[in-house]
C-alpha cells in the first residue's frame, strides 16, 4: 500500500468538520454516522479506561463503522500503548489516527507505523501539555489535535487557555516549518469555534454541538460558516 501523506496543497485554510460520534445514540451507530455525512471527518473517540476515566469502543467497533460511513474516518485514541494498538486502525481503513504525546514512549515510531498502515498519523496534547515538548516529534505528523478539554468525555466547557499553542502550531505552519493539519477537540460550538478559527485551527472536532442538534447537517454548515468567517486571512 502506498502511505498517504499531506502536503501543501492539502493545508488549504478551508474550515473542517469532524463530527465527534461519542454524542451519538451508540443504540443506532449506522444511521447516526449516516447523519453526519457532509461532514469533512467522523472523529471516533476511542478510550480503554486506563489513559483516560471512561470505556468507549475498539477495533472490531471501528471496522463496523468504516464499513458504512461515507466520510473518511478520523480515530482519535485514548489509550495506554498506543504502539501496539494505533496499526490496526489504520489497517482498518481509518484516514487519519491520532495517538497522546503523553502515552507514546517512542512517538516517531508510532507515526512511521500508522503511515506504513495506510493512514495519516497523529499527535494529540492534552490541555496541560506543552507544545513546545513534542515539535521535533511533529515533523513526523500529518496531524496535530490540540485538546480543549481534559480527554474523557462529550460536552464539557471549552478551554480557552489552549489557544496560544493553536496560535504556535498555526506559525510553524505557516512559515513551513511544519506541515501538518491543526484539530482542535472539545467544548467546540457556536460560543467557541470564532475564537479557535482566529487561532488558526484546520479541523474543528464537535460532539454535543452536531449530534445535540435538532438537524446534525445544519449544525455543520452553521459550524463551518461561522469557522470560515472568523479564519484569518
Ligand atoms: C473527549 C473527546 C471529544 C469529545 C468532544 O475526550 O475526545 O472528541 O467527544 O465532545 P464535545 O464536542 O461535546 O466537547
Ligand atoms: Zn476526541
Amino acid at each position: 500500500m502506498i502511505a498517504i501523506r499531506l502536503d501543501s496543497a492539502d493545508v488549504s485554510r478551508q474550515p473542517l468538520i469532524a463530527p465527534s460520534l461519542l454524542s451519538a445514540d451508540f443504540a443506532r451507530l449506522a444511521d447516526e454516522v449516516v447523519r453526519v455525512a457532509d461532514a469533512d471527518w467522523l472523529h471516533v473517540d476511542v478510550m480503554d479506561a486506563h489513559f483516560v476515566p471512561n470505556l468507549t469502543l475498539g477495533l472490531p467497533v471501528v471496522r463496523a463503522i468504516q464499513r458504512v460511513s461515507p466520510v473518511p474516518l478520523d480515530c482519535h485514541l485514548m489509550i495506554e500503548d498506543p504502539e501496539r494498538w494505533a496499526p490496526g486502525y489504520a489497517e482498518a481503513g481509518a484516514r487519519n489516527v491520532t495517538v497522546h504525546a503523553e502515552a507514546c514512549t517512542d512517538p516517531r515510531a508510532v507515526a512511521r507505523d500508522i503511515r506504513a498502515a495506510g493512514a495519516l498519523a497523529g499527535l494529540a496534547i492534552k490541555p496541560g501539555t506543552p507544545l513546545a515538548d513534542h515539535l521535533d516529534v511533529l515533523r513526523d505528523f500529518d496531524t496535530l489535535l490540540v485538546m480543549s478539554v481534559e480527554p474523557g468525555f462529550g460536552g464539557q466547557s471549552f478551554i480557552a487557555d489552549v489557544l496560544p499553542k493553536v496560535r504556535e502550531a498555526r506559525r510553524l505552519v505557516d512559515s513551513g516549518e511544519l506541515t501538518l493539519l491543526v484539530e482542535i477537540d472539545g467544548g467546540i460550538n457556536a460560543d467557541t469555534i470564532e475564537q479557535a478559527a482566529e487561532a488558526g485551527v484546520d479541523m474543528f472536532v464537535a460532539g454535543s454541538a452536531v449530534y445535540g442538534a435538532d438537524d446534525p447537517a445544519t449544525a455543520i454548515a452553521a459550524l463551518r460558516a461561522q469557522a470560515a468567517a472568523a479564519m484569518p486571512g
